[in-house]
């Protein structure tokens, strides 16, 4: 069967960990929409909440598609620096990265 729906072209897919360990009341989630739609990046990075994404300590975690960029620490200061620093500048924010994912 070939799929009907459709979405609309994006640069980059944040998941922000939603678990137990890291953002589990959403406040962090809901402040990262926010700010993607203050910035007028809403359109270009879709943001969704994940569940567990095995890595619970030093949450909240996120990890940034395509580049594969994961992230620790990420509280409402962090999405901050990630939106103006990684997301608007192109420039990874060093120390809150963990992980790079190599393809
Ligand atoms: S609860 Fe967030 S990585 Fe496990």
């Amino acid at each position: 069967m070939t799929p009907t729906i459709t979405i609309e072209p994006y640069e980059k897919h944040v998941l922000l960990c939603c678990g137990k360990y890291c953002d589990e009341n959403r406040e962090t989630m809901i402040y990262l929409k926010k700010r993607l739609q203050e910035e007028g990046l809403d359109g270009r990075i879709r943001a969704n909440r994940a569940g567990c994404l095995g890595v619970c300590a030093e949450g909240a975690i996120m990890v940034v598609h395509p580049e594969g960029t994961w992230y620790c620490n990420v509280d409402q200061a962090a999405v901050d620096r990630i939106i103006a620093s990684h997301f608007k500048a192109g420039a990874v924010v060093e120390d809150l990265r963990f992980h790079q994912h190599q393809p």
